[in-house]
């Protein structure tokens, strides 16, 4: 029998935590328990289904992708025993991007005390500039860093004296269709969102240690449709890109080069050894039947084709986010999660390739996934418990639109979509005035 924690009876369990992954390969819905006044939550199950209708991280086919949703969502109210009914939905998808921006505000003539509204009056100077297309919003407000009176890399400067606030600002951009089709997807498999987190952040927080954070790290999870990068340095954020380029791409390279079907081509790209040098064993080959027909090709052929993309992916896209982030130092090197992330000895070629340390990481709250769930892949599942924690404890970290707000942008509740309504002529969402305004709010 479910114990009730659902939406119809209006009732919502505080002591229970949701999180959503819509991934191109696999749906995944992680569930957390609280534990007592900690601030902490634990583990206690995860849901999981085929992903469908879902293709380089974005939405293609809703009924498929509710239906997915559905499926992981029953997956994992079966293995906790719990009816759930709302949910933190990270998403990805083609056309997200970061912006950096800086504030500056007057205390006085003399030194004050910082308050939360000289916080709010400073990130709300830091995004006046930031240019917005009319079909894009922004998701996420992430404060970089802050400086009181030239003194930079102030942490939190609440309680702190001085004359002069400046604030790094780095504002996540995402297309307003984009968010428009993940809440009604959720919504449609009944689920209600409390919230939006990017999936290059939530993998973040799900894979990096504190001490690398701080240290300064590249954080990539390399899924199916998709690559999520995000720069970490002082333990803030400075850069979050989503590139749409995964693990399939390099299936299909697989397969039309090698001309053979996809489902070869993946099963190939699992067994073989896609890092490993075989250019001085050219005699070295892949062999097999299919349908009849016997295939040899040199494996050194199909390494060059895998490590061609590989370098690509790294040289060129992720080297590119990470010289946008400006951050000077990455002693924490580079941690890896994703599904492709399992390829054998990725780490030891990424870290020649790339210069530095790469660590192949489990999700951080793996000892408390259930076996066969704790694998790289899920790194993106566990860090959207870990934002939605970050979140309560901190508003100001990771500023996100309340969603009462983000639902008076053209958003609209699945039940509304074919009627017409003045809703539907509204184009601009509120402004991040009223968004930091009502977070503040929330504190008062
Ligand atoms: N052992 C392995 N070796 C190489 N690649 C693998 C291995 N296991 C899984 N993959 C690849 O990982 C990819 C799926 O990764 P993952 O489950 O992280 O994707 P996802 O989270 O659903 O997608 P995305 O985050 O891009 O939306 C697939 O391309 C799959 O082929
Ligand atoms: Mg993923």
């Amino acid at each position: 029998m479910f114990k009730k924690a659902s939406a119809s009876s209006g009732y919502r369990d505080p002591e229970v935590l949701v999180g959503l992954d819509l991934g191109t390969s696999k749906v995944t819905v992680v569930v957390a328990e609280r534990e007592g006044p900690s601030g902490e939550a634990q583990i206690i199950g995860m849901g999981q289904a085929p992903s469908t209708g879902i293709r380089k991280g974005l939405i293609v086919h809703l009924d498929n992708a509710v239906r997915s949703v559905r499926q992981a969502v029953s997956d994992a109210e079966n293995m906790v025993g719990l009816e759930l009914s709302d949910a933190t939905v990270s998403f990805s998808g083609g056309d997200i991007h970061s912006i950096r921006s800086k504030g500056m505000i007057s205390l006085g003539r003399s030194p004050r005390t910082v308050m939360q509204l000289d916080v709010g009056r400073v990130i709300e100077a830091a995004q006046a500039d930031v240019a917005v297309p009319p079909n894009q919003m922004i998701l996420h407000t992430i404060p970089v860093e802050y400086s009181l009176d030239g003194n930079t890399g102030i942490d939190d400067p609440l309680g702190m004296t001085g004359m002069r606030l400046d604030i790094d600002l780095e504002s996540v951009i995402v297309p307003i269709s984009t968010v428009q089709n993940v809440y009604n997807c959720v919504d449609r498999a009944g689920l209600n969102v409390t919230g939006f987190v990017i999936k290059p952040l939530a993998s973040a927080l799900g894979m990096i240690t504190p001490e690398e954070a701080i240290a300064g790290v590249i954080a990539v999870d390399i899924g199916g449709g998709t690559s999520s990068i995000a720069v970490f340095a002082d333990g803030r954020p400075k850069h979050l890109a989503v590139l749409s380029v995964g693990g399939d791409h390099i299936t299909n390279d697989v397969a039309s080069v090698l001309k053979i079907p996809i489902g070869k081509a993946e099963e190939i790209k699992k067994e073989v050894d896609l890092f490993s040098d075989f250019s001085d064993y050219q005699e070295d080959r892949l062999e097999f039947d299919h349908n009849g027909r016997n295939y040899s090709y040199s494996l050194s052929d199909l390494t060059d084709i895998v490590q061609a993309r590989v370098d690509e992916l790294f040289l060129s896209l992720v080297k590119g986010e990470v010289a946008n982030s400006g951050a000077p130092m990455l002693s924490g090197g580079l941690v890896l999660t994703g599904g492709f992330a399992r390829s054998t000895g990725i780490d030891l070629y990424l870290s020649r390739l790339m210069d530095m340390p790469v660590r192949v990481a489990f999700p951080v709250d793996s000892n408390r996934m259930p076996p066969g769930r704790n694998g790289p892949e899920y790194a993106c599942a566990s860090g959207i418990i870990r934002y939605a924690l970050e979140q309560e404890r901190d508003p100001f970290r990771y500023i996100e639109q309340p969603l009462d707000q983000l639902l008076k942008l053209p958003i609209k509740r699945s039940q509304d979509i074919g009627q017409h309504s003045d809703a539907e002529q509204e184009t601009k969402g509120p402004s991040i005035i009223e968004s930091i305004k009502s977070v503040l709010k929330e504190l008062f």
